[in-house]
């Protein structure tokens, strides 16, 4: 080294110096610190390079290399510690911000009620609303209730659209599983006397295969008025009640020509599509409507068979799928999802 040399002559231990405490920064508050102090204005190494004014051309060069190496170092030393630093915050934030999702918590979950059982529930309650009474009857039938109180002689074609089970129980085909609530209009009728404003929900059966919109065991609420001129707007007014006060307002009824034979006239009862609430979608085959149920002017017939005379009485009968309309009301578009049990299906509601 020659004089001239000098200011630089301890750049060894000031760089190994310099890179031991840098690599000791415990954070990035220090580390900048350390960075004004080992390269900044007031720092030895930017003392130097104006040192460097006041040596031979050679010893500049040479001097001056190893005061770029010098800083070169330092900074190579500044730039690893930082991202080390930088490794180490972003873990311990990762840590903090952790989520154990397989955690159990202790938590008491509470049941609750069937989604089928609650509809049934709100159903009921529409209705009741509405100053009606609510009754119930066997799953279990006899022929005479499911069909020939009903205007359904042995033989009628439209038996044909009920595909019923029956139950090996005295003569053949004298006892079945009830294909639809309307039965129960019969034995609500032969209980009391008019005038009669009741619902009744149940079970029903038909020999079908489980499919996404057809479950063997489903829901009815059937609904049925007995008084002094009972007209069929009367009728279409109800449904519209009901419609509007179950599924909120903007959604309608309106009826279809429709055949049952313990009503005439019959219908057809659709709601407007909850779904495009009318404009037409995927839903309800672009038409704004869903099919909901079938309703009609209670049949002469029916009255006869229970003993009240219809030259007296007048009334209407209606009748609809509750899972049906569960489904329409929540998007489900698998009925079979209402009586697999999944808990991760059933909690959502
Ligand atoms: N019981 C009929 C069915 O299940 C529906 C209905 C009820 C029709 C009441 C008219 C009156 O198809």
């Amino acid at each position: 080294m020659t004089d001239a040399a000098e200011p630089l002559a301890p750049w060894g231990d000031l760089v190994a110096d310099a890179i031991a405490r840098v690599a000791a920064a415990s954070d990035a508050t220090e580390l900048r610190r350390l960075d004004v102090e080992l390269l900044g204005r007031g720092s030895a190494l930017v003392a130097a390079r104006a040192a460097l004014a006041s040596l031979s051309a050679p010893e500049r060069r040479e001097a001056g290399r190893a005061l770029n190496q010098a800083r070169a170092d330092v900074e190579e030393a500044l730039a690893v510690r930082r991202r080390e630093l930088e490794a180490q915050e972003r873990a311990a934030r990762l840590e903090a911000e952790r989520m154990d999702l397989t955690e159990v918590r202790p938590t008491r979950r509470r049941g609750h009620l069937h989604l089928v059982t609650q509809a049934r529930d709100r159903l009921e309650d529409v209705f009741v609303g509405m100053g009606y009474q609510v009754a119930e009857g066997p799953e279990a039938e006899t022929d005479w209730y499911n069909f020939e109180a009903l205007n359904f002689p042995a033989g009628h074609p439209a038996r044909n659209m009920y595909d019923t089970l029956y139950l090996e129980l005295g003569p053949p085909e004298s006892t079945l599983l009830r294909t639809h609530t309307s039965p129960v209009q019969i034995r609500v009728m032969e209980a009391t006397t008019p005038p009669i404003y009741a619902v009744m929900p149940g079970r029903c059966y038909r020999q079908d295969t489980a499919d996404a919109s057809h479950l063997p065991n489903f829901h009815q609420i059937e609904g049925l008025v007995v008084d002094r001129r009972i007209s069929f707007a009367d009728l279409a007014g109800t449904l519209d009640a009901f419609t509007e006060a179950y599924f909120g307002t903007g959604i309608r009824s309106r009826l279809r020509p429709s055949y049952f034979p313990f009503t005439e006239p019959s219908a057809e009862f659709d709601i407007t599509c909850v779904f495009c609430r009318g404009d037409g979608c995927r839903s309800c085959g672009r038409t704004g409507w869903l099919e909901l149920g079938g309703c009609g002017m209670v049949h002469p017939n029916v009255f006869r068979a229970v003993g009240y005379d219809p030259d007296v009485w007048t009334g209407f009968a209606f009748g609809f799928g509750i899972d049906r309309m569960i489904a329409q009301r929540h998007g489900i578009d698998d009925l079979r999802e209402l009586v697999t049990n999944d808990v991760r299906f059933l909690r959502q509601f």
